[in-house]
């Protein structure tokens, strides 16, 4: 269903902007996705991507890859660029190369991965893969994965950045006992991005990560935005509160992710998506206003009282 000028400005929504409702009947928000700023480049990301963890890792049939395509038409449709995956990710890497090649969609989009392995050459043969697998000539990111033999990987990341075959190099992290070691990296090395676990019941990246990512002029990308689902089982049966209309939010997902996004050290967000309806609500945390410090408290006040 497409709505004609006169029709949109009847119902709010801005004037030029391109909109797509969903089968499911819930509105998308008209207009640009908020973009945030890569540091070292000044290259413009937008502020929610989607992450391939679990649900695209055991795709064999047409059957399952269906709702994946689905998933990325809408994705891009709606604006979207950032895909996070990895090659520990079972099939994610492979199944989102096919189908972005399929879609024609490769060069809308900025593509992150990882390494994640011990000693030079694995390192080495695993990237190889990580190439063919997304069937790009060009990664935008890999990052190491979770500080596995960090040193050695960043290096090769480094000669393969130099090379052109990548934009952008980092680490990532979800495991707090990680978190010491991780910030002694972020200072001895020049990294662009960081990935960190980040959550509204989840703030823990907040105390130190998270400042030093906006010292260091490092790019933050957030996975685990809703602890795995942990959020929504949280809120279940609840209401969202009627204060959440005033950051223009109106379902869980964007309260829990305009939160994050909203942390000013924090360039984007993850959540793992493999429905087309969670694209259209989740790229909605990405439009409209989002919370100021005051907002944000109020928010965690709200989650730690549950
Ligand atoms: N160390 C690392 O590098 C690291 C570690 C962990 C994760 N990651 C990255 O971070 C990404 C995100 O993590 P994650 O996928 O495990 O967890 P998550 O983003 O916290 O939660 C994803 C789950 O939330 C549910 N969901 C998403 N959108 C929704 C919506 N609009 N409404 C209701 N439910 C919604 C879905 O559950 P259902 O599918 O059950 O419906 C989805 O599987 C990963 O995919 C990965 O790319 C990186």
């Amino acid at each position: 269903m497409n709505l004609n000028r006169r029709e949109l400005l009847k119902i709010g929504l801005c004037a030029g902007a391109s909109v797509l409702l969903p089968s499911g009947g819930l509105l998308a928000q008209a207009g640009p996705l908020i973009r945030k700023k890569i540091p070292s480049t000044g290259e413009t990301l937008p502020i929610i991507g989607i992450g391939t963890a679990r649900r695209y890792e055991q795709i064999h049939t047409e059957a399952e890859k269906a709702p994946l395509r689905d998933t990325l038409r809408q994705f891009k449709e709606l604006g979207g660029t950032v895909i996070d995956s990895s090659p520990t990710y079972g099939t994610a890497e492979a199944v989102v190369g096919e189908l972005v090649d399929e879609l024609k969609i490769r060069d809308a989009l900025f593509l992150a991965t990882k390494v994640s392995t011990s000693g030079r050459q694995a390192g080495i043969d695993q990237i190889q893969q990580s190439f063919k697998r997304p069937r790009t000539a060009k990664i935008d990111l890999i990052a190491v994965h979770n500080l596995r033999d960090t040193k050695t990987q960043l290096q090769t990341l480094r000669e393969l950045k130099q090379a052109g075959r990548i934009r952008y190099i980092g680490i990532t992290t979800s495991f707090e006992n990680q978190y010491p070691e991780f910030e002694q990296t972020m200072k001895a090395e020049t990294l662009d991005f960081i990935q960190v676990d980040y959550a509204l019941d989840n703030r823990n990246a907040d105390e130190r990560i998270l400042p030093l990512a906006a010292d260091r002029e490092t790019a933050a990308m957030i996975n685990l935005p809703f602890g795995r689902g942990r959020l929504f089982n949280a809120v279940q049966g609840k209401k969202l509160p009627e204060w959440a209309a005033e950051f223009d939010c109106k379902t869980w997902a964007q309260f829990f992710l305009k939160y994050i996004v909203s942390h000013p050290a924090v360039t984007c967000a993850v959540p793992g998506m493999a429905k087309a309806e969670y694209v259209v609500d989740n790229l909605g945390a990405a439009r409209g206003r989002l919370p100021d410090t005051a907002m944000r408290g109020r928010m965690e006040k709200f989650i730690d009282g549950l």
